[in-house]
Formats: structure tokens, sequence, C-alpha cells
């Protein structure tokens, strides 16, 4: 007998997570309806499609998408494939081009998703007059348009659903520390460059246990114990940070959390335990927390390290900045894709540290990422068998021990070590999951709904 949601996550009472979740064919294909139709799901940044006619290949679920910018400069999200037979029209990872021209059987869409329309020209519709005897409605049949698309400082997020709440009620205050990430070292707004392209990797384990891990689990540390041990960590050198007084703090209503120190105001070591020993780099960094400090000052609760947005996107908010999103391939596989982000004007030496950190820390080939990746992917494996799948996962700790966070509107925060996090963002996936559209899905009230 299946299981009802309520029964495969129950994270208040109990404190425990079916197995099935995370190996589920079934379930996997309601999740694709249910959270990744109805969420907002980053699916690029500006820095990715800079100039008219840029494209950048992305993904919201298991459906292949397009973020382009079009002629004109407007942002679009199209279905990446041909509305006449299905053919997938994009197959390279980005670039520019004026028309995508299916292989199959050469119709060509313009960078804003129409069907071309200029008759007589090699791009349209080949044998538009004498093969379909101009009756075929060429505005009818243009690429899918995601039909909800928002640009919050340079990120790109989509939704297909209509009746999506806007995206800053969906971020509530998480976007405080999205802002942390993306704002210029200033607080100007955006501005940030993508630096060394896009890091794309697959890995044999559920989409869920990554977000989840970015979320609160400070408790896995132990994994990176030989990397801490011997010494070759990001700075090329030492532990891979080195930590303040560090807490968990979560938007329980959003099903968002990040990990971040206490408190917010003080230099951490975490600055220069990232990025060796150039003065040049250690000095602009210092500057980039003063600018913080001042800037946000009672504001933020805790400066910020990693953190997820709900269900897939990742970031982390102090330097390097990165975003680091998941892509459903199956109920056991999945798409991991990273970007590095650097103010646009920062001076080459601090670029180039960026770089070098990015190669060295994530990705398959990093040195830290590697040790997540085989615990997902090992967990996943070892929760697929008959018997195995029939057990729970273990989220009870620090369960009950929650306290409110006077200064932030729907948060909490727990301890160092604790997974508050994880349970919020189970219970707000069983929110999605069980939900027949964004109607019977809960909203906290916020300032921009009010
Ligand atoms: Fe694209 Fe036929 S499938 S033109
Ligand atoms: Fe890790």
């Amino acid at each position: 007998m299946k299981k009802s949601i309520d029964e495969l996550v129950d994270v208040d009472v109990e404190g425990v997570v079916a197995r099935e979740i995370f190996v589920d064919d079934e379930l996997f294909e309601q999740e694709l309806e249910h959270v990744f139709g109805r969420a907002w799901l980053f699916v690029g940044h500006v820095g990715l499609v800079p100039e008219p006619n840029d494209y950048f290949q992305s993904r919201m679920g298991t459906d292949p998408v397009i973020l382009t910018r079009d002629k004109a400069g407007e942002i679009h999200v199209l279905l990446n494939t041909c509305t006449h037979r299905g053919m997938k029209l994009c197959r390279s990872d980005q670039g520019n081009t004026r028309t995508f021209t299916c292989p199959y059987h050469g119709w060509s869409f313009s960078t804003d998703g129409r069907l071309v329309d200029r008759p007589g020209e090699l791009y349209n519709v080949p044998g538009y007059d004498t093969h379909y005897h101009s009756e075929l409605d060429k505005k009818k049949w243009g690429l899918i348009s995601v039909p909800r698309v928002e640009i919050y400082k340079g990120t790109v997020w989509a939704s297909w659903d209509e009746e999506a709440p806007p995206l800053l009620d969906y971020l509530g205050d998480m976007r405080l520390y999205l802002d942390y990430a993306l704002d210029y070292r200033d607080g100007r707004p955006g501005g940030a460059e993508v630096i060394g392209g896009v890091q794309k990797w697959r890995v044999q384990a559920n989409w869920k246990m990554i977000p989840e891990n970015f979320i609160g689990d400070l408790y896995h540390d132990v994994s990176h114990r030989s990397v801490d041990a011997v010494g070759i960590g990001p700075s090329g050198k030492g532990r891979r940070d080195s930590f303040g007084n560090r807490i968990t703090l979560c938007f329980p209503e959003h099903g968002h959390g990040v990990i971040g120190q206490l408190p917010f105001h003080e230099e951490y070591d975490g600055v220069s335990g990232n990025w060796g020993e150039n003065p040049e780099v250690q000095e602009y960094y210092r500057k980039v927390h003063e600018s913080r400090v001042e800037r946000l000052g009672d504001d933020m609760r805790v400066a910020m390290s990693v953190g997820t947005i709900f269900p897939s996107m990742s970031f982390h908010g102090r330097q390097p900045r990165t975003i680091a999103w998941v892509h459903p391939i199956s109920a056991t596989e999945t798409e991991m894709w990273r970007i590095f982000l650097v103010d646009e004007d920062a001076p080459e030496v601090v670029k180039d540290e960026a770089r070098r950190y990015y190669m060295r820390y994530s990705g398959p080939g990093g040195l830290t990422e590697s040790d997540d990746m085989e615990n997902w992917a090992y967990a996943t494996r070892a929760s697929k068998g008959w018997r195995s799948r029939q057990l729970f996962f273990n989220y009870q700790m620090g369960l009950g021990h929650a306290r409110p966070v006077p200064e932030l509107d729907n948060a909490v925060e727990n301890g160092e070590f604790n997974e508050e996090n994880a349970r919020a963002f189970y219970r707000r996936w069983a929110q999605f999951m069980k939900a027949s559209s964004w109607k019977e899905i809960p909203m906290p009230e916020s300032e921009h709904t009010r």
C-alpha cells in the first residue's frame, strides 16, 4: 500500500522522512508537476546572456529551456523543443544567434520565440507558400514561453504556474541573504560577472539530497576531514574555512534556510582562510566585508555562508559568491550546475584568485564537493533496495529547540548542529506535493503581500 505524503514526511512529530521519496519513480513524476511545475526556479544569470541575441541552455525540472536575450535586449525563457515535431532546437550550451533553426525540417525561431515570418528568406518555414499553401498560422506556432519570468538583481527566475505568487513574496526575508550574494560590494544591486563558465556534472543521487545539504547540514563536516587534515582547503593550505560561532537560520514557512556565523559585524577568519596570502586580494575582501557591515548592520542576523531557496537553488553568500543549482534527471540521478560571481570591476588579481578557488574547491574535480557527491550517491543507492526503501531517514536533531528571530519575519534559528532547516525543506516539499494548485500552498503574509 502506498504511503500518503503525511506518512512519507513526518518531520514535526517523529522527525523522519521515508526513503521512498528519494528513490521512487512515481513520486518523482509527481514532483515534476507539483514542485518543478509550480515553484519559482532559478534558470540562470543575466551575465550568461549579456548581449542581444545571446542564449544559454538551461532546464526547469526535466524540461530543457533556453534563456535568451532578444535583439531588443528583453529576457525570455523558452521551452527548447520545436513546435513542429518536437526536435530539440538548441543543442549548444550557450552562444549568440539571430535564429534557432530546427535541424529536422528547418523551421526557424527568433530569440524572442516567434516563428520567423520573413517570406522568401532562407530562415523561415521552408515551403511555406508551396507545401503549406500559405495556410500555416505562424503566430500560433512560436516556441512555448514560460509564462512567469522575473529578474532579481541579475538572477533569472521562472515558473510554469501563472498563479505563482510574485517572486519577492516567494523569497520572503530570505531575500536579505540573496542580496548578500548578489549586491555589489558597495551595495549597488547586481553588477556581478560570471567567471569561468558553468560547471556541470551528474551525480547518481536524488536531487533533494543536494539542496538539503546546503540548507543547513553542518553536521557533515566530518566528511571533509581529509581536506582539513592535509591542509588542502580552497586557499591552497589550511582548513577549508575557519568558522566563528555558526548557527542555522530558517524561514520555515517558505522552506528556505541558511547557515551563517554570529555575530554578523565581526571580521571572520573565513575571509583570509579562503583566499591565501595575496595582500591585494586580502585587502579587497576585507573592504567588501566592512562595506557590508556598514550597509547592512542590524538588518542581518548572521554573516551568511551558504543556503538554499526551495526547491533547487543554493548559493554561497560571502566570498566566493557562487550559485549551485540542481536539475532532476530521474529519481536517482541529478545534474548539478554551478556558477561563480565576482564584482564586474574587481581587480584582475581578485578575479584570478576566484577562478583558482573555483577549480580547487567545487565540482567533480574540486577537492571538497567530491566528498559530498560520494555521500549522496551511496545514500541513494543504499536506499533503493526492496528492504532499505521501507526505512526512514532520521531528522530528529534539535527537534523542538528552534527559537524565533525577533528582527526577521517568519524566521527561526537553531544552534550549530541540528536538522531544523532540512525539516523545513521537507515540510515545504510535502505542502507542494499535497496541493492541487498554488491556492492550496500556504504562503505567509509578507510586506510584499500586505
Ligand atoms: Fe522542427 Fe520539424 S521538428 S521543423
Ligand atoms: Fe560538504
